[in-house]
């Protein structure tokens, strides 16, 4: 049994593109620049853009954090996004979500332009995705990707059973397995809340991608030995022995199921860490584009 670390492997990525970032400085071209735009005060995204600005640093890239307050209107908010669609110096950008109640997060994606969308969160993007044309493909399918393909998983011919069918994981990953693809070509089903068999559809499964937002939702029983089971969940659990308060629970009984594959992702040091990675290879991708 391997334990993917996606924390090693996305360190190592990120290498990869500050060396192919300091190449093209050297070459006297403008490095990548990604601006984030965060709205308001919430906890959980100041920490997630500022470990995007981080690793804007680590790849060598020009970074841009703009703020506002959670009472900017969505007409003020879509100017900006307007600005930076306009705006030659910028390759590429993000909303970070949520958003407060009263602006359409839907709207908003879908005014960023598709050639700076580095989430590749909009629908240009998604359909690109889904009919296998060069898009920017969104973080965390992405990030997954990469972990099969440079751990050597076989993925052709195999049997891919996703839990969940969220818009920004369990579609897009299922329409990457699919793909005539190396890593893809597999043949898969996607399970929900509707599905009434999900643990004899698991049992048939060579690889899991659990994407529930279900605290050990997967379990021992569920899985067949020898599969590769990946695992999305980052729920946050109250943990009192904990500085912060919590823990990140993944949707697999990490414990029980691990004995029995072949290869597993853990939470945290899994998939997490891979999303932020794909951001930056979007972000390289805009820029290698913008000529
Ligand atoms: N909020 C949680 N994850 C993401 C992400 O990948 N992109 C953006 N823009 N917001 C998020």
């Amino acid at each position: 049994m391997t334990i993917i670390d996606g924390k090693h492997t996305a360190e190592k990525i990120k290498d990869e593109i500050a060396a192919e970032v300091a190449a093209m400085v050297a070459a006297g071209e403008r490095p990548p620049h990604l601006a984030a735009i965060l709205v308001g005060h919430d906890g959980g995204s100041e920490t997630y853009v500022s470990n995007k600005v981080t690793a804007c640093e680590h790849c060598g890239f020009q970074s841009s954090l703009l703020r506002f307050d959670d009472d900017i209107t969505e007409q003020q908010l879509i100017a900006e996004i307007e600005r930076l669609n306009n705006d030659p110096g910028v390759d590429g950008f993000i909303v970070q979500l949520p958003l407060p109640r009263h602006i359409d997060e839907q709207k908003v994606t879908e005014a960023i332009a598709p050639g700076k969308d580095v989430d590749g969160f909009h629908p240009v993007n998604v359909g690109k995705l889904s009919i296998g044309l060069p898009c920017f493909k969104s973080a965390t399918p992405s990030g997954i990707i990469d972990l099969l393909d440079r751990y050597g998983i076989p993925t052709a011919g195999k049997h891919a059973v996703v839990l969940g069918r969220s818009n920004i994981v369990g579609k897009p990953i299922a329409s990457l397995l699919v793909q005539k693809a190396q890593p893809g070509n597999c043949t898969v089903t996607v399970c929900h809340s509707a599905t009434p068999n999900i643990k004899e559809l698991c049992l048939q499964a060579d690889i899991i991608v659990a994407a529930l937002g279900q605290p050990g939702f997967v379990t021992a029983d569920m899985v067949k030995p020898g599969a590769t089971v990946i695992d999305v969940g980052t729920t946050r659990v109250p943990d009192s022995s904990r500085k912060s308060g919590y823990r990140l629970s993944g949707d697999v009984d990490f414990d029980n199921v691990a004995p029995k594959c072949s290869f597993i992702t853990p939470v945290p040091g899994g998939v997490g860490p891979m999303t932020i990675c794909s951001l930056m290879k979007n972000t390289l991708l805009a820029r290698k584009r913008s000529h």
